[in-house]
């Protein structure tokens, strides 16, 4: 096993656009890393570079304590599997998946002992004598992944490796693929642009935007304290709610105020507790909050609740387990700051479209954000 350190990693394609501009990280041996990001932020380029089938234009890499930006693909000790995982027509799946030791000089008796080691882990034996036509989408998958299990990689680079299969069977590989990591105990990077996917598999996730992590960390530290609006957005689903405002201190409470929706009465927080200092409040700009931290009370209700924002609800979605709320602030036109509220499904029953409602946010949902989209902390 070995880590993998990126430290100042740069790509120039020939066409002169820069598509990575400057990635330091550092997995961890025997972590399971996701990459995830909008189509086009790089990932694709930046395992690449990893595997060696693409030129590292600046910075380092190393593979364990090796330099490795010049050694050639088959001797980095690392094995990739694609989101098109090219079986060979023609050979078997033993043949496909005991074709790399064949072109390492094993003996058949070798790799016949490799492949059929590898075939149970991934519960394939069944399938060694059919060819890659008679195999479902999930069980191709399988091989694919199998070939790079045999040559026994330091590194597994995943790309995307699921994204051709259904719903259920994506679910399904995923939860194999975390088992097959603590079986192996081996380094893998795991590209996706699929949020759930990187919540849901990962020790750690690095998100990409546009050529350059935006932040690293554990899937909850990315949850809950998202380091600027994109990583906030990108991660969670439905994506979290996003308004301009500004905080004002009083004495003993802080007073955010939506700076579109000057109707809605301002939510008071008490200052003992808030662990933001005077000059961090003076630059809060915008204001996010998950559709899950969110609650409603009937407006009725509202004098009794302190600042709740007044909203009517266009569009209801039940999901089984949950439902979603649409809903936008009292006053303001249809397309205007849509607000978006994920509620346990019990409480479905109670609210209808056009109801007029007050919303609150959970203490401590209200993450809050400067002009520059950076966080300062939370309310
Ligand atoms: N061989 C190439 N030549 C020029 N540009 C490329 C090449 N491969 C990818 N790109 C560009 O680099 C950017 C990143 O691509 P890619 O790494 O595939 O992103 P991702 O995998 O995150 O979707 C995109 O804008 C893409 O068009
Ligand atoms: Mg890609």
């Amino acid at each position: 096993m070995a880590s993998v350190t990126l430290n100042a990693i740069r790509k120039t394609y020939d066409n002169g656009v820069e598509v990575i501009r400057g990635v330091d990280l550092q997995v961890c041996d025997g972590e399971f890393m996701v990459f995830v990001g909008p189509s086009g932020c790089g990932k694709s380029t930046m395992m690449r570079m990893i595997a060696g089938l693409e030129d590292i234009s600046a910075g380092e890499l190393r593979i364990g304590e090796r330099l490795a930006n010049d050694v050639p693909p088959a001797d980095r000790g690392v094995a990739m599997v694609f989101q098109s995982y090219a079986l060979y027509p023609h050979m078997t799946v033993a043949q496909n998946m005991g074709f790399s030791l064949d072109l390492a000089g094993l003996s058949k008796a070798e790799i016949a002992a490799q492949v059929g080691r590898v075939a149970e882990i991934l519960q394939i034996t069944h399938l060694l004598d059919r060819k890659p036509k008679a195999l479902s989408g999930g069980q191709r998958q399988r091989v694919a992944i199998g070939r790079a299990i045999v040559r026994n990689p330091e590194v597994f680079l995943f790309d995307e490796p699921l994204s051709n299969l259904d719903a259920s069977l994506r679910v399904q590989m995923r939860v194999e693929l975390t088992k097959l990591h603590r079986q192996l105990g081996a380094t893998m990077i795991y590209v996706t642009h699929d949020q759930v996917e990187a919540m849901t598999m990962g020790d750690r996730i690095a998100v990409f935007n546009a050529g350059v992590i935006e932040q690293v960390g554990t899937p909850l530290e990315l949850y809950r304290e998202p380091a600027n609006v994109f990583v906030a957005q990108f991660m969670g689903s439905p994506r979290m709610n996003l308004m301009g405002a500004a905080a004002s201190v009083g004495d003993t409470e802080v007073a955010l105020r939506l700076t579109a929706q000057p109707q809605a009465a301002p939510t008071l927080r008490p200052l003992a507790g808030c662990a933001l200092d005077a000059a961090a409040l003076a630059r809060v700009a915008q204001v996010g909050v998950r559709p899950e931290s969110l609650r409603v009370v009937a407006d009725s209700d509202a004098e009794a609740v302190n600042g709740g924002w007044p909203v009517r609800i266009d569009v209801t979605e039940h999901l089984g387990d949950s439902v979603l709320l649409h809903a936008r602030f009292a006053g303001t036109a249809v397309a205007a700051e849509p607000l978006c509220l994920k509620l346990p499904a019990a409480q479905a029953e109670h609210w209808r479209p056009d109801d007029a409602v007050r919303v609150l946010a959970e203490p401590g949902a209200l993450h809050l954000f400067d002009g520059q989209g950076r966080r300062l902390g939370a309310l």
